[in-house]
């Protein structure tokens, strides 16, 4: 559509069709616009630096960022075991999850969001999770695949593929939950001597 608005030479025929298509062709550009800033935004999926991370200071950078009111948050983050990984990438999956719990409630009022942690053997175990909303299991099978969206108007469908890239670039897996009664939850495992891939 594009190519052939630049292609024309009569300017007031270049105009009608833009106008006519003007709808259409913002609702692509802010596509667009969503697409490139998920990338940008993540930028490297590999991580580059590798320290002790806290996942409760992450946590906690990532609420101060987000302006929630109605939601209730649940914290039970009892790992003992030290983990290492890249801050800044633990931070971007994290706050992707987070995200997605809070698009998905319904009407964003009292709705519980709960992160937890737990020590396994070899690797500590993360769970972000919120009540009232469900995946087909058909659809938990696609989640993680580039541009797999469901049910939004802008979805990029970038966020859980670049979460998952993020997750496995540590050594570590992630899943998905999803039941009517109890809610969606993915559980993040990451070994606890995690080295770079
Ligand atoms: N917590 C959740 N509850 C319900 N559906 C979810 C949840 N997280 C992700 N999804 C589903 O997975 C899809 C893919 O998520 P994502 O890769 O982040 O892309 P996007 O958010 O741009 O649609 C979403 O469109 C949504 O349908
Ligand atoms: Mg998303």
């Amino acid at each position: 559509m594009l190519s052939l608005l630049l292609k024309m030479k009569d300017e007031k025929a270049a105009n009608e069709f833009f106008l006519k298509f003007k709808p259409k062709l913002l609702n692509n550009l802010q596509y667009a616009e969503s697409i490139i800033s998920e990338i940008m935004v993540s930028g490297s999926l590999r991580p580059d630096k590798f320290e002790e991370i806290s996942i409760g200071d992450i946590l906690d950078s990532i609420m101060k960022r987000l302006s929630i009111d109605n939601l209730i948050f649940e914290r039970n983050l009892i790992h003992r075991q030290k983990l290492f990984g890249d801050k800044i990438r633990i931070y971007r999956a994290l706050s992707n999850l987070i995200q997605n719990c809070i698009e998905a409630l319904p009407n964003k009022k009292n709705y519980k969001i709960w992160f937890w942690s737990k020590d396994d053997l070899n690797s500590i175990r993360i769970g972000v999770g919120n009540e009232g909303s469900y995946i087909y299991p058909e659809d938990v099978r696609l989640l993680f695949a580039d541009f797999f969206t469901k049910g939004k108007a802008n979805g990029t469908g970038l966020g859980l593929s670049i979460v998952k890239e993020i997750i496995n670039n540590h050594s570590g897996d992630i899943e998905c939950i999803s039941d009517i009664s109890s809610g969606t939850e993915f559980v993040i495992t990451l070994p606890v001597l995690a080295y770079m891939k």
